[in-house]
């Protein structure tokens, strides 16, 4: 065949895929989420295998295996006892909590981890809303005032990063004045600015019991079927003053990824979140897939797409196999 445009000749040999190779992997674009709760032991969740609600001890030390491991940053989420759960959701801004003891803890152990924690109030709230509850409508306004003060709690604890998973318009500008009005102009905002109302949270609410006790969350997450209204919401948070844009769940919204990023100059960061984690995890375990190459894939499409950065359950086995591959 006379054939002079080849393009297997850049795939011919491995040195050769390497020097053209768009999209690498790193340890630092990783951000863990780590669940934990105020019990003096740590509870293996049996609806995400492999993930560990931690005790307090337990998450130090997790931490520092993961810090140990190259990981750089962390994201905080608690599982709240029943009994503290109200309808003004006031766990929530208690400076004694479960969550800023934590930020104290992980600022003195490991005080280069950078430490983020989630600004909502599902875990809190006796409804199991991210928002404020009147008569089955969550209230916008409201809602945006107190987790104001949960942001300032945490960065009165020594939060590096808030980030605001709640989905009320206007958060991102009310959260930054806030935190600039008392001189936490160094405290950054990770908006999860594209937040889809999607079916993959499930083990997640498992995992802290925060599902919605009524009614779903789609008068405040996106609609799925949606990609432009992620741009109106990503150029929103930007002009609000985010330091970096989330879009949330990754696998599914690579389009979404991408537009975002071709709109913005922001950091923009992607959330594989627990019903992804899951179903990889499932299919590896029953021997259908090889984990390691099917995990590693996945998280290079949500990087190809135009992740800078990547929350992922699988952040310390990542850190394990790409230890193994670069040595
Ligand atoms: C709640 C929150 C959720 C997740 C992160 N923050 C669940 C929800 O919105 O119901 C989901 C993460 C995951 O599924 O891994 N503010």
């Amino acid at each position: 065949m006379e054939l002079p445009i080849r393009p297997r000749r850049n795939r011919r040999t491995a040195a050769v895929r390497g020097l053209v190779r768009q999209t690498r992997l790193h340890i630092e674009q990783f951000i863990y989420p780590v669940f934990m709760h105020d019990d003096a032991t740590d509870q293996p969740l049996a609806s995400l295998p492999g993930v560990t609600r931690w005790s307090p001890q337990g998450l130090l030390a997790e931490a520092e295996r993961a810090f140990g491991m190259g990981l750089r940053a962390i994201v905080l989420f608690p599982k709240v006892p029943q009994d503290r759960k109200t309808p003004d959701a006031r766990e929530a801004l208690s400076p004694e909590g479960l969550v800023p003891r934590t930020i104290r803890a992980l600022k003195k152990h490991l005080p280069e981890l950078c430490v983020i924690t989630d600004v909502a109030l599902d875990p809190y709230n006796s409804d199991g809303h991210d928002g404020l509850v009147r008569n089955g409508v969550i209230l916008n306004d409201e809602t945006v005032d107190v987790l104001c003060q949960q942001a300032l709690m945490h960065a009165q604890a020594g939060a590096d990063m808030v980030a605001p998973s709640d989905m009320m318009d206007g958060r991102v500008g009310q959260i930054r004045a806030a935190l600039d009005g008392v001189g936490f102009t160094d405290v950054g905002i990770l908006s999860y600015a594209a937040k889809y109302a999607s079916a993959l949270y499930g083990p997640f609410r498992g995992a802290l019991d925060s599902a919605p006790k009524a009614g779903d969350k789609k008068t405040y997450q996106m609609d799925p079927a949606n990609a432009r209204e992620a741009v109106r919401e990503a150029l929103l948070d930007q002009a609000q003053g985010a330091d970096m844009l989330m879009i949330k769940p990754a696998g599914a919204y690579l389009d979404v990824i991408a537009a975002v990023r071709a709109a913005t100059t922001l950091p923009v960061a992607a959330y594989q979140v627990s019903g992804e984690y899951l179903m990889l995890k499932a299919a590896a375990q029953s021997g259908w897939l090889d984990e390691q190459s099917a995990v590693l894939e996945c998280l290079t499409g949500i990087a190809r797409a135009g992740a800078d950065v990547i929350l992922s359950y699988y952040a310390p086995a990542v850190a394990t196999w790409l230890a193994k591959s670069s040595s």
